[in-house]
């Protein structure tokens, strides 16, 4: 979904900063963009999910004198599987990536922004926020923190100018699966989205300074089907879909 926020903005002649942990693909993305729509775009390989990773970035940005108008949190993965079956590191560095990362670059980024008094923060949640997913345990708990953190700081940080958007996707065709190593169910498949509409949803409700936004009808009538249903039956329902 990176690649379609970044080409959504570029279109919109916003310049860019690129992080995420592999230099080659970033350094294609922004010859490409550079090309197609004359922005500049600077490429920052970084592994958020080392601690410090957020004040590190935050450090080359300065250096180079770059101000962050538009944060758009997106980097973050899934584990599935049983929770006791999973080593436990790479639960513990999802936590740290999807929860810890995003965080501190929210505070980090966020202050200057307030300091400024105007900004906005895209954070990525999911459709899986909303309720426990027996097979994406830990994962769907990250997204739970994640949904919870935008929508409050949607209303901190309004007054001082900063605009917090909480976008919630459902089961979106990206590297997810493969790097969740989840099977996609038949159902699944039915419910995916391309990752296009689903950024361009995020990034159109930051613009309208909504708190948070689900992509597509199918994933709206699955959440407020939540309201309805005890929530046994929704662990029960998210589980099956989840392939759990
Ligand atoms: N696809 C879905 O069904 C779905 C549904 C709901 C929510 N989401 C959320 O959407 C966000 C984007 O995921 P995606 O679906 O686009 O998956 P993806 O295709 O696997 O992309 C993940 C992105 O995060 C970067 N990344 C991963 N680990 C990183 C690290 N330690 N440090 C810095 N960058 C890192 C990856 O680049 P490198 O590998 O180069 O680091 C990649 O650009 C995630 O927060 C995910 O939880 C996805």
């Amino acid at each position: 979904m990176g690649l379609e926020y970044a080409e959504l903005l570029a279109a919109q002649k916003v310049n860019l900063v690129l992080a995420a942990r592999r230099r080659e693909p970033m350094e294609k993305l922004a010859a490409e963009l550079r090309q197609k729509y004359g922005v500049e775009v600077v490429v920052e390989p970084i592994d958020l999910a080392v601690p410090g990773a957020a004040a590190h970035l935050k450090g080359s940005l300065d250096d180079q004198s770059l101000e962050i108008d538009i944060l758009v949190n997106n980097a973050g993965y899934g584990l599935h599987g049983d929770f006791l079956d999973t080593p436990l590191e790479r639960t513990s560095d999802m936590i740290q990536l999807n929860i810890t990362a995003v965080t501190e670059l929210s505070f980090i980024f966020g202050q200057d922004m307030a300091a400024r008094g105007a900004g906005q923060i895209l954070l990525i949640a999911s459709i899986l926020s909303f309720q426990p997913v027996p097979g994406f345990s830990a994962y769907a708990a990250t997204k739970s923190y994640v949904l919870s953190f935008g929508e409050a700081l949607h209303d901190e940080l309004r007054p001082r100018g900063v605009t917090v958007t909480c976008l919630c996707p459902g089961h979106t065709e990206t590297g997810f699966d493969a790097a969740a190593s989840a099977p996609v169910s038949p159902v699944l498949r039915f419910l995916t989205m391309k990752p296009r509409p689903t950024a361009a949803t995020g990034l159109r409700a930051l613009a309208k300074g909504k708190a948070s936004v689900l992509p597509g009808f199918m994933n709206n009538i699955i959440v407020f089907s939540n309201r309805l249903t005890p929530r046994s039956m929704q662990r029960a329902v998210m589980k099956s879909v989840t392939g759990g």
